[in-house]
């Protein structure tokens, strides 16, 4: 009897009435650490991991309880660190193994999460897999790479790099293209070696046993290939071009499910994919029945800009919400990352409402259904940067990509303007933590990547001292969701598919129901405040809800209590 009694206390703490599965990570907030631009500590104008570690506990003020760390492996750092020369080892630019386990201590101390970024779909070509594989086709390595037999001059298909140009590049030494779906200085592995897969699942255990919570799985869609390398049609674009041939290719459920079998499972790990998929198949990843994955990042969201907010925006979020909502499948709540411009720029409004939208994004991130993920900066609401010259740009896809605009006819002009709205940096550079030198991110005199010069305006040590401020507004959401579990577990209904302006939904978990109301718009809109609702937060503040109540100031959000 006394058995029964703990098997159903036990069952109850992991399944709660509604029948929600509480893995940790279901409830976790997480934040994204871009590290080259987090916090400077040792003054080479380069962000490091003591930096993160002195910054612990403005992560830990906050709220959030999960940090997600790009990487920072060993890597000649071509593509920022996505080329990994040695899984095993730091990058001297970020520090050492022991500022490593020091940073995961101050973690562990607070309760805290980190999750890495594990790319491996290909490494460097400085990785020692490839100098060994690419020297001979007798090397043990060779067949940890993919390789096509050929000529120099003729290309063995026309598969492109999602980089930009061919996916395929001569090896001199062996004579031989290998694939790579990046940079040509980024290999793609072969999967179905098993020797690979075992040499990454080794390497994988060796950060999870050091204490780490998971892995955010770069690019992992696309690490199966049809090796029969078919021609592509690339009338319809790259992606669905892809599509079968290289994402979701023909054994990557195989694989995903091998490497949890072999190492996931084993531990009490969150681990989120990047994914290009569409929703009617992101299920196959994230079933908990699969035993694959956590959860996956989609991409639909992450390609919304301004133009589509109101009905395009409430579209792609709840169709994806509907296709993860079953009782036991778990979706993320994304609009930005190291790779797209700010969230306030793109889907806000920067020029005018910038504090306004910013908080009415941070409200839907930490009210919608889903593990929700902030970019550093986002809870500052940090915009892009005023580019003037493309010799102020890194990102090296902004340098490919100008160059195939200009190849395709458009002048150098109009091409800047396209790549300087959408390049990676826009989102890359450096935390602004104060009014001082460059915003007090780094005490040299050049950080790596210039400081928005929007910094004396925007940071956050000024808003730590003004309580309407978008850092104290995404403080008090998370405070808000921790406390209350109907906004996490508790089930979605959008109220207003047709309304072009105002975003309104309920959660609702067993008695509670939450509804809340965002305006989408720069205009002021009108509102029938539920008759039995109970205003909890209001981005405009709650005195200001009394002035007009049944009216929607330029992008106000507001959190109603109903019963
Ligand atoms: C996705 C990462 O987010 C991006 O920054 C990187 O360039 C590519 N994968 C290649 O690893």
């Amino acid at each position: 009897m006394k058995n029964y009694i703990w098997i159903a206390i036990t069952l109850f703490c992991f399944f709660d009435a509604a029948g929600q599965d509480k893995k940790w990570w279901r409830a976790t907030v997480v934040y994204q650490i871009y590290p080259q631009s987090f916090k400077d500590a040792d003054g080479d104008g380069i962000g490091d991991l003591k930096g993160i570690t002195q910054k612990i506990d403005y992560l830990h003020q906050l709220g959030v309880e999960t940090i997600w760390i790009n990487p920072f492996y060993k890597s000649p750092g071509l593509d920022n660190g996505y080329d990994i020369a040695d899984y095993l080892a730091i990058d001297p630019q970020y520090g050492t193994m022991a500022d490593f386990d020091a940073l995961l201590a101050g973690l562990k101390k607070r309760k805290m999460h980190l999750i890495m970024d594990m790319v491996l779909n290909h490494t460097s070509s400085e990785h020692e897999w490839f100098r060994q594989g690419s020297s001979s086709r007798q090397s043990p390595f060779h067949d940890f790479y993919i390789w096509q037999k050929g000529n120099r001059d003729s290309l063995p298909n026309n598969w492109p790099s999602i980089f930009g140009g061919s996916a395929w590049t001569w090896n001199e030494q062996t004579r031989e293209y290998y694939l790579h779906m990046f940079l040509d200085k980024q290999p793609d592995l072969n999967w179905d070696n098993p020797l690979v897969r075992q040499s990454l699942y080794k390497m994988m255990r060796f950060w999870l046993d050091k204490g780490v919570d998971g892995f955010r799985l770069d690019a992992i869609s696309l690490i199966s290939k049809n090796k029969s390398f078919p021609p592509m049609d690339l009338s319809k674009g790259i992606f669905a071009a892809l599509n079968g041939n290289v994402n979701n290719g023909p054994h990557l459920h195989r694989y995903l499910h091998e490497m949890n079998d072999q190492v996931l499972r084993k531990y009490n790990v969150f681990t989120v994919g990047e994914v290009y998929t569409d929703k009617d198949s992101a299920w196959q990843y994230v079933a908990p029945a699969r035993n694959e994955i956590s959860a996956i990042h989609f991409f639909d969201g992450l390609w919304l800009s301004g133009k589509t907010t109101g009905i395009p925006f409430k579209n792609t979020m709840d169709g994806w919400n509907t296709a993860l909502s079953g009782k036991q499948s778990w979706n993320t709540v994304i609009l930005t990352n190291h790779d797209y411009p700010r969230a306030v720029s793109r889907i806000g409004n920067d020029s005018m409402y910038r504090v306004e939208s910013a908080k009415m994004l941070g409200a839907f991130l930490l009210t919608y259904r889903g593990t929700p993920f902030i970019f550093q900066g986002e809870e500052l609401g940090m915009t892009n940067y005023p580019f003037n010259n493309i010799s102020e740009i890194k990102d090296v896809t902004a340098h490919t990509g100008f160059a195939a605009l200009q190849q395709q006819g458009m002048s150098d002009s109009a091409a800047f303007v396209v790549i300087a709205m959408t390049t990676r940096d826009n989102a890359r550079t450096p935390i602004q933590w104060d009014a001082s030198p460059n915003a007090g991110f780094t005490t040299a005199e050049k950080p790596w990547l210039s400081v928005n010069p929007d910094f004396t305006n925007i940071n956050a040590a000024s808003q730590q001292a003004d309580t309407m401020s978008v850092l104290h507004f995404y403080a008090r959401l998370i405070a808000l969701r921790k406390a209350n579990p109907v906004l996490i577990y508790g089930d979605f209904e959008d109220k207003s598919p047709k309304d072009p302006s105002l975003y309104v939904y309920t959660r609702t978990l067993k008695t509670k129901q939450w509804q809340i109301v965002l305006n989408m718009t720069a205009t002021e809109v009108d509102y029938t405040v539920p008759t039995t609702g109970k205003l909890v937060l209001s981005s405009y503040g709650k005195k200001g809800q009394n002035d007009a109540p049944s009216v929607l100031r330029p992008y106000e959000a507001r959190i109603y209590r109903l019963h």
